[in-house]
């Protein structure tokens, strides 16, 4: 959403904490992990009704080009039409079914979407336009009849999304109130820098339910203790009527709790430190005043640099501003871009999904190449990224995220013993709850979401 005077995006997030909601107590059961009737229901009644992410707007940019998108059991083409629109269909041959297009992204180039079976072909809207011996069909001319069924699309954040659901409510609608939070970001000029896919041996909400909890940190990730302040008591945590969630959590240096050394500390910023040319060295016997330190020094040394944080809080500079979209989406936002995450479900397996890791790269104006401090390297604005798939293990995410995928299969399988009641959580970790609550209402009902 703009600021309708300055036709400019609205500067800071609102940090204003949102009412808790009532939760339940039930078990989170072994289940809903691994069952095969559960993954179905889920199919039937949420995934084929929520709104989710098939790509960047920028894949797709001339009429004619396409992505397919692997969802679940379903494949979907999005294609830019010659009304300069994105559509998105179910990727399926109108004539006996079979999978139309199998390449991941490509363009027509002036030319027709054309089965490999019998040669029907459908232009980029999806309309079919041409058939092998059009005059044998007592029911009629297929032509312009049976064309590509096409499902609503949207774009927010340079995301396109799509819904399977004809009668799904509008996308800014499903994701307010984080459309409006992330407005001063300007995703839609962010550029992915990296993709990868993994197929994982565990059930697409392991995933999800990391990303909404903060609780793990200091075992999995023992690196972020010295560095920011990852106590519960430091950070907050929202939850929206929607079914999306927040935390907010400061860094730029540790929390109040911390008795370790400020070597560690150090050590642990070095690259930032050095990134921005910042001497911590006053701060060695108080860490706390680290955080609003280094806060001032990036807004004054941020234009020198080419990046433009005029859209930013100071909290934004320093701090882990952590989203989690409803179903299947957690950002974790940067000052010069953001660490995008993904699990789709599998095909036909409840204990295995496809995890995806992006980065998308926010360019200081006019850059081409620019280094990104959050990447730790060197990235383009011109090329399209490499997609990078495999099974874990075979391919890193980065350092942090790799912890997190380390521990998904060993869960999976606890998860899967007749020995597990069921989860037993703190308080801080009521997101998962409310994750989960969320798709009970989904399997639950047919109602407006
Ligand atoms: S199934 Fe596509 S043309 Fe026959
Ligand atoms: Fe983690």
């Amino acid at each position: 959403m703009t600021d309708i005077d300055t036709n400019k995006p609205r500067a800071g997030i609102s940090r204003d904490k949102a009412a808790e909601p009532e939760l339940g107590q039930g078990p989170i059961d072994g289940f809903r992990y691994n069952s095969a009737d559960f993954a179905a229901l889920e199919w039937e009644q949420m995934w084929t009704k929520v709104w989710l992410v098939a790509g960047r707007v920028d894949q797709i940019s001339d009429p004619g080009d396409y992505i397919t998108v692997p969802i679940g059991s379903e494949s979907i083409l999005c294609s830019m039409g010659s009304d300069n629109k994105i559509h998105a269909f179910y990727n399926v041959c109108q004539h006996r079914g079979n999978l139309l297009v199998s390449a991941e992204t490509g363009s027509l180039n002036g030319g027709d979407f054309t089965c490999a079976y019998h040669g029907w072909r459908f232009d980029n809207d999806g309309t079919l336009v041409w058939v092998h011996c059009e005059e044998d069909f007592p029911q009629g001319n297929p032509c312009g009849k049976r064309n590509l069924v096409e499902i609503p699309c949207d774009t927010w954040g340079g995301f396109i999304w799509i819904n399977m659901d004809q009668e799904c409510k509008d996308l800014f609608d499903y994701l307010s109130p984080v459309s409006e939070h992330l407005d001063c970001y300007q995703m839609e000029q962010m550029k992915r820098t990296h993709w990868v896919t993994l197929e994982g041996g565990f059930n697409w909400k392991v995933v999800q339910d990391n990303f909404n909890e903060s609780y793990h940190l200091p075992f999995v990730h023992p690196q972020t203790v010295t560095v920011m302040n990852e106590h519960y008591s430091g950070c907050q945590f929202d939850m929206y009527p929607t079914g999306h969630c927040r935390m907010l959590m400061p860094g730029g240096g540790p929390g109040p709790q911390y008795k370790g050394s400020y070597e560690k500390t150090f050590q642990g910023l070095q690259e930032d430190f050095n990134f921005w040319e910042f001497d911590p060295s006053p701060f060695k016997d108080d860490l706390s005043a680290l955080r609003v330190a280094l806060q001032k020094h990036k807004r004054k040394a941020g234009a020198e640099k080419g990046y433009d944080f005029s859209l930013y809080s100071d909290e934004q500079l320093t701090d882990h501003y952590h989203y989690t979209v409803f179903p299947n989406v957690s950002f974790s936002m940067k000052p010069d871009g953001c660490i995008f995450l993904m699990a789709y479900p599998h095909p036909d397996n409840p204990k295995k999904c496809f995890f995806n890791m992006w980065y998308l790269t926010k360019f200081p104006e006019g850059a081409k190449e620019y280094y990104s401090n959050s990447m730790r390297d060197w990235v383009s604005v011109d090329q399209q990224v490499e997609h990078e798939t495999g099974k874990v293990g075979e391919i890193s995410c980065g350092h942090g995220i790799d912890q997190d995928v380390a521990i998904w299969s060993s869960q999976q399988q606890g998860l899967n013993s007749r020995g597990y009641r069921g989860e037993y959580m703190p308080y801080q970790e009521r997101r998962i709850r409310f994750f989960h609550e969320n798709i009970d209402r989904y399997l639950s009902s047919n109602t407006d979401k």
